[in-house]
């Protein structure tokens, strides 16, 4: 009988423990539905929510593409969503996912843009860093996989170390903190979460030759598992300097040799095109590419 008691005692304390875990959501990965922390921005009626609010689908046709962005700007955290692409004949396509402070003079951003292509022809993911208002740091990928097929991971990871982009827990891109050798880092103003999808082949797909094949739209994508982690702006001040902060973690502060060595794996096999090693445009080798990307 006492047994009875102190394990219906228990159990009573685990289901209390695990409705406190479930309530915590700032501490706890949680797959968010897209209006508790998203806002159509671009559109409304070219995104529509699916599955209860936890999905959503982008729209793009002749009349207008869409875009959405986080209701909060965040300092230093990582930011990953599922994403399903156009499938298809989606050349003209661009379905982007980024960070902005969404600030004009001095502009933080880092894009991840996936550019449609001819049917079985490879899509492409350019992205580019811009610290203290300056970009053009593109680097090209082509994707292993086909990204229309099915979902797939990509998430910013942002902390005082370095930026990584990942697909599917490869990383695709880092660019790090080089402020001790004078190079600009991304860390005074906080960013926003945006993803858009729209007309861009006037440049995007083999350099603007493939141009959109209309008779194929609606152009639809997919988007679910939105999860930001990140310190909340406008929020506690002392969060984004808070060491304990799980991005901050030793095991985040540079890429595991399992990374890496995926990473180089990504380099050596999927890059297309690199900024850092593009002669005509960079005569003089960019000073962050020498420090180290
Ligand atoms: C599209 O396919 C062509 C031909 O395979 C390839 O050269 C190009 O890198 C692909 N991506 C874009 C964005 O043009």
């Amino acid at each position: 009988m006492a047994a009875l008691t102190f394990q219906s005692l228990k159990s009573a304390h685990v289901w209390l423990f695990l409705c406190v875990l479930a309530f915590s959501p700032s501490v706890w990965g949680r797959p968010a539905t897209f209006l508790q922390d998203f806002q159509v921005t671009w559109s409304d009626a070219h995104i529509k929510q699916i599955d209860g609010g936890r999905a959503i689908q982008l729209i793009l046709d002749q009349n207008s593409g869409c875009g959405f962005a986080s209701k909060s700007k965040y300092l230093f955290g990582r930011v990953s969503m599922k994403i399903k692409l156009v499938p298809g004949d989606s050349a003209g396509t661009v379905t982007a996912f980024y960070m902005n402070s969404d600030t004009d003079a001095v502009r933080d951003e880092l894009d991840f843009e996936f550019l449609g292509n001819r049917t079985g022809q490879p899509y492409t993911v350019q992205t580019n860093v811009y610290a203290h208002g300056k970009g053009d740091r593109e680097q090209r990928v082509n994707l292993w996989f086909d990204p229309a097929a099915d979902f797939h991971t990509y998430s910013i990871m942002w902390n005082h170390h370095h930026v990584v982009f990942s697909v599917d827990d490869v990383p695709i891109r880092v660019y790090k903190n080089n402020e001790a050798k004078g190079l600009p880092y991304p860390k005074f103003q906080p960013m926003g979460v945006f993803s858009t999808l729209w007309e861009a082949d006037d440049w995007a797909t083999r350099g603007g030759l493939e141009k959109i094949d209309w008779r194929k739209a609606p152009f639809y994508a997919y988007y679910k598992d939105f999860d930001i982690e990140g310190c909340a702006v406008p929020g506690s001040g002392a969060c984004a300097s808070n060491p304990s902060n799980w991005w901050e973690g030793s095991a985040y502060q540079q890429l595991s040799a399992v990374e890496a060595r995926s990473y180089r794996w990504v380099r050596t096999n999927h890059m297309i095109y690199d900024y850092c090693t593009d002669k005509s445009r960079y005569p003089v080798t960019p000073p962050e590419c020498v420090a180290g990307i």
